[in-house]
């Protein structure tokens, strides 16, 4: 019987050269294009660390090494959101460079049709305000 190989996004989008692309592009719009003000005043202006974090997850995430699993042993991000207030604009910001970032390295159709509702449903997970509590006067 012949073993069939298992497609994963990881490869459909070019395996660790086409991530690490998208990471940097991800990090690179969100602190040059001005189209995500509240993701980028969360995050501290050296982006190197949290680059490597995001690849090491995403290279998990997508079916690739799984190198966030290793080193954490989990691949929960819960926690280490809490500190930030994650609102629908917060989420609809990440996934605008998330899509800018897919686009800017040519990722397929394919690819993206195939991690489009798996990464909204992530970011959303994420979300941790009330939003009537977030956006009220007193
Ligand atoms: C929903 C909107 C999101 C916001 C506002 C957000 C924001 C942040 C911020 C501010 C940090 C900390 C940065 C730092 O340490 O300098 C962070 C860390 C991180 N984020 Fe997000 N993020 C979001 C969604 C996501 C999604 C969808 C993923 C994965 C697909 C993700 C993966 C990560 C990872 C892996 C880390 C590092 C965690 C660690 O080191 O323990 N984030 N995020």
């Amino acid at each position: 019987m012949t073993e069939q190989k298992r497609v994963v996004p990881y490869d459909l989008l070019g395996g660790e050269d086409a991530l690490l692309a998208l990471v940097e592009a991800f990090y690179r719009n969100m602190k040059e294009s001005g189209e995500t003000p509240m993701l980028k005043a969360m995050h501290s202006s050296n982006t190197k660390s949290i680059e490597s974090r995001l690849f090491k997850y995403l290279s998990s995430w997508l079916g690739g090494p799984s190198l966030f699993m290793e080193e954490r042993g989990s691949m929960c991000i819960t926690d280490a959101h809490r500190p930030f207030t994650i609102g629908r604009r917060e989420r609809d910001e990440w996934i605008i460079n998330w899509n800018k970032a897919l686009e800017e390295i040519g990722a397929s159709e394919e690819v993206k049709e195939m991690v489009r509702e798996p990464i909204f449903r992530v970011a959303d997970m994420l979300r941790n305000v009330d939003e009537d509590d977030k956006n009220a006067v007193a």
